[in-house]
């Protein structure tokens, strides 16, 4: 079943991406669930859906469940470096998905991708950094007003989308999957805190017993990547800007200084803030012989390579598979892994399918529950609702076959009432 529309790699890998995207499925029994019922029930019949995600076994599982509810789905790649060809070609030639991806692909292909998602004229949008609904704006803002849900994956798009809410530009309704608790909680903290340092040691085989790691940025990935720092045996180092994610960080056990300090101390150094240039000149001009610098955030902005490509006296490239040295002027060597983009799916497969399983569940009960809302929603950006959350949360304990307590009649009314005191 072939999709004639596609663009990607090679459709002789789709035996081997069939067999990830199937043994990826075994973990994600909520969205397995969800698939079970949208086939039933097809909520989504009649409904033009583009996607703009990492084009990974996890993707592909659900839009195989999206198009089990009824929609129609064209995928896009929403990174340049994080598609899985094998995948790609797999659900192209067995799922007869229209998917347009490619690893490696250079700027151009990118937004040319973007644009044949955009070409489907979608009435839901999903996206991974906003990649797809800020092009939707640039070049084809009539089509908003048929769009009555537009999800957004990742900490960074909705920061884009918050902006672009707070200038009056949003045409269009967002909802904020990453926000969700079923999201965050799980993903960004356990899934990047995994995936980050499953990325830098296949690119290195390091030992990180003994290191020092600079981790900048405590947000929820930020949080994870710490947390599994210290299990791995590393001394590690938080730096932040905001007051009281610095403090959280002291009080978790960390230590916590600027980066102009830590720069000089610092083994290997992550960036999940975010924001560009974390890593700077000022930085890479402290840093020791050997520092492995990478980054865990969605864009390619937070390390500023021009910066250390002026400094560099040379520049070695693919040392290793994902790794490239610079030699500065003295001497001494700074090695980038994977080019400075998201490191987890640049050098490793990007988070386990069990985390992905409730980041995806959650997408597709968002975009059922906009679905079936009687009014569009206003061009704004929506929290997932608690039902949605509450039914990923209700799923994934029973997969896990985990039960948990009810509340008495007793504590019902405690907890309701005022008129008890001490
Ligand atoms: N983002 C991080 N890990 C991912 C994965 N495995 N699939 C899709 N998006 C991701």
């Amino acid at each position: 079943m072939t999709h004639p529309l596609h663009h990607v790699k090679d459709l002789t890998l789709a035996p081997q991406g069939k067999r990830r995207i199937l043994w990826a499925d075994r973990d994600m029994p909520v969205l397995r669930a969800i698939r079970e019922r949208f086939a039933q029930e097809l909520p989504l019949e009649g409904i033009r859906l583009s996607a703009c995600l990492h084009v990974t076994a996890e993707t592909a599982n659900l839009v195989r469940t999206l198009k089990a509810g009824g929609a129609d789905v064209v995928l896009c790649a929403s990174n340049p470096l994080s598609t899985q060809d094998d995948v790609a070609a797999s659900l192209v030639h067995d799922f007869g998905v229209p998917v347009f991806a490619i690893r490696g692909e250079d700027r151009d292909t990118y937004y040319k991708h973007i644009e044949a998602a955009i070409a489907h004229n979608p009435h839901i949008t999903i996206d991974d950094g906003a990649d797809l609904i800020s092009e939707i704006h640039r070049n084809r803002p009539e089509l908003a007003e048929q769009i009555v849900a537009s999800m957004e994956e990742t900490t960074t798009g909705v920061i884009r989308l918050r902006a672009m809410e707070r200038q009056g530009v949003l045409k269009l309704p967002v909802i904020a999957v990453n926000d969700a608790k079923t999201k965050y909680l799980f993903d960004n903290r356990y899934g990047t805190g995994q995936s980050t340092w499953d990325g830098i040691l296949r690119a290195t085989d390091m030992l990180v017993a003994g290191k020092k790691v600079v981790v900048c940025g405590y947000g929820w990935c930020g949080r994870g990547v710490a947390m599994r720092a210290r299990g791995l045996g590393a001394t590690v180092i938080v730096t932040e800007v905001n007051p009281l994610r610095a403090l959280e960080a002291a009080m978790d056990g960390f230590w916590v200084m600027p980066l102009l300090e830590a720069a000089a101390i610092g083994d290997v150094f992550i960036t999940v803030t975010g924001n560009c240039h974390v890593l700077r000149a000022e930085h890479f001009e402290r840093m020791k012989d050997g520092a492995v610098v990478c980054n865990s955030g969605h864009f390619n902005v937070e390390i500023d390579l021009d910066a250390l490509e002026k400094l560099a006296k040379t520049i070695n490239r693919k040392v290793q598979e994902h790794v490239d040295e610079y030699v500065l002027e003295d001497g001494r060597a700074i090695f980038v892994l994977g080019e400075g983009r998201l490191i987890n799916l640049a050098a490793a497969h990007g988070h386990p399918a069990s985390v992905m399983d409730m980041s995806f569940a959650t997408q597709a009960l968002s975009a059922e529950w906009a679905r079936k809302l009687e009014q569009r929603l206003e061009p704004k950006v929506h929290a997932v609702p608690g039902e949605v959350e509450n039914a990923v949360a209700q799923l994934k304990l029973r997969a896990m076959d985990l039960a948990i307590d009810e509340l008495t009649d007793e504590q019902r009314q405690y907890l309701e009432s005022w008129e008890l005191g001490t």
